[in-house]
C-alpha cells in the first residue's frame, strides 16, 4: 500500500471533483492506497493542512462543480523560496509517496519544476481555457462553452427586441477557445479574441454594414484577454497581479461597449460573464473526461509513472511528459477562427 497525495490549484473548474473521486475510487479500492487530500492547493502542502479522502467522504460530488479540497494560487516559489524543499520536506513528513496535482499552467509549472528536482508526480491538467498544451481538451472547457453559450441565446432575444449592440465578455487569457466556440454556437456576429488584435474601425465598420443591410442587432463576443491592434486605448488589465504574477483580466467589454455606441450610434450595451463560467454542475463531457483523467492519473502513480500528465489524444487517454503541459500555450485553431469569420458582420 502506498500514500498519495492530491491537490487542486489555480481556478476552480467544473470537473475537479469528479478527477477527485476517480482517483480516490479507484486508488482505494482497485489498488488498496490511501489518498491524502491537500486542500487550498500548494498552500495546503506548505503548511501540512490534510484530509484523508476515502470512498465515503468523496461519494456524491461527481456532478458538483468547485472542489471539495478547495483551491488557491500559492506559489511555493514566490519571492525566491526553496519551493522544493519546503515541499519535500512536507511530503516526508506526511510519508507521501508521489503527488498528483490538479490544475493549469501554474500549478502545474510548480509540479513541472518538483518534477525536475525528484519530487515523484503525475499531473493533471485542467482549465476552462483550454489553452494547456499536451492535451487536446482540457475538462471545464465543455461546461464553461456550454454557459456561454447559454447566456448568448439569452442575450440574442433582448438585443433583438431592443435594436441593441450587446458585448459579451467570456474568459480567455491567452487563447480565445471559448469566445470562439460560444461565439460560433452562439451565432455571434463578430468575436474578438487574444490570438487576433482586432482594431476598432473595422469591427464598427462590420457592425454597421449588418445594420445597412436591415439587421437592427448584433452580438459581439471578447475573450477577456483580447487586444486591439494599435494603441487605440482599450486597455484590458488591472494593476492587480496574482503570486504567479498574471494581471487581473476583466472589463475589455465595458471600453467596447463604449466605443462601439459612439462611432456606430447604435445603442449598446455589455455583459460580462466572468466566475459564472466556472461554477456549477460541469456537463456529462466534463464528468466523464474528468473521470477518465482521475483514474488513469492514479494508475500510472500506482506504477511509478511519474513526470508525467495524463492527457487526452483523439478519444484516448495516455500519459505525457510533464513539461509538455508548460510549454507555449495552446492557441486558438485558425481553422477554426476562420470559419467563424464565414459568419461576422
Ligand atoms: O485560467 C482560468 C481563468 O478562469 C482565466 O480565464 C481567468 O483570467 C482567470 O482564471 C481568473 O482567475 P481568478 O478566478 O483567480 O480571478
Amino acid at each position: 500500500m502506498a500514500r498519495f497525495g492530491i491537490l487542486t490549484g489555480g481556478g476552480d473548474c467544473p470537473g475537479l471533483n469528479a478527477v477527485i473521486r476517480g482517483v480516490v475510487r479507484a486508488g482505494v479500492n482497485r489498488y488498496g492506497h490511501q489518498i491524502i487530500g491537500f486542500r487550498y492547493g500548494w498552500s495546503g502542502v506548505l503548511e501540512a493542512n490534510t484530509v484523508e479522502l476515502t470512498a465515503q467522504n468523496t461519494s456524491g460530488i461527481l456532478h458538483r462543480g468547485g472542489t471539495i479540497l478547495g483551491t488557491s494560487r500559492t506559489n511555493p516559489y514566490r519571492d525566491g523560496a526553496d519551493g522544493t524543499a519546503l515541499v519535500r520536506e512536507v511530503l516526508e513528513r506526511e510519508g507521501i509517496d508521489g503527488l498528483i496535482p490538479i490544475g493549469g499552467e501554474d500549478t502545474l509549472g510548480v509540479a513541472a519544476r518538483l518534477s525536475g528536482d525528484g519530487v515523484p508526480i503525475v499531473g493533471v491538467p485542467k482549465t476552462i481555457d483550454n489553452d494547456l498544451s499536451g492535451t487536446d481538451v482540457t475538462f471545464g472547457f465543455h461546461t464553461a462553452v456550454q454557459i456561454a453559450t447559454d447566456a448568448i441565446d439569452r442575450l440574442h432575444t433582448t438585443a433583438e427586441s431592443h435594436n441593441r449592440v450587446i458585448v459579451v465578455e467570456v474568459m480567455g487569457r491567452h487563447a480565445g477557445w471559448i469566445a470562439a466556440y460560444s461565439g460560433v454556437a452562439g451565432g455571434a456576429d463578430v468575436i474578438l479574441v487574444p490570438e487576433r488584435p482586432f482594431d476598432i474601425d473595422e469591427v464598427c465598420e462590420s457592425i454597421k454594414r449588418r445594420h445597412a443591410r436591415g439587421t437592427t442587432f448584433s452580438i459581439v463576443v471578447v475573450s477577456e484577454g483580447a487586444m486591439p491592434r494599435d494603441g487605440s486605448g482599450i486597455t484590458t488589465a488591472g494593476a492587480k497581479t496574482d503570486a504567479f504574477g498574471h494581471a487581473r483580466l476583466g472589463g475589455i467589454a465595458v471600453e467596447l461597449e463604449r466605443e462601439i455606441e459612439e462611432r456606430t450610434g447604435f445603442e449598446t450595451r455589455m455583459t460580462i460573464l466572468g466566475h459564472v463560467q466556472r461554477g456549477g454542475t460541469p456537463t456529462a463531457y466534463d464528468r466523464v473526461l474528468a473521470t477518465r483523467f482521475g483514474v488513469k492519473a492514479i494508475e500510472a502513480a500506482d506504477r511509478g509513472e511519474f513526470g508525467s500528465m495524463v492527457s487526452l489524444r483523439g478519444t484516448d487517454i495516455v500519459l505525457a511528459p510533464l513539461a509538455d503541459a508548460v510549454a507555449e500555450p495552446k492557441l486558438l485553431d485558425d481553422d477554426l477562427y476562420d470559419t467563424a469569420e464565414v459568419f461576422f458582420g
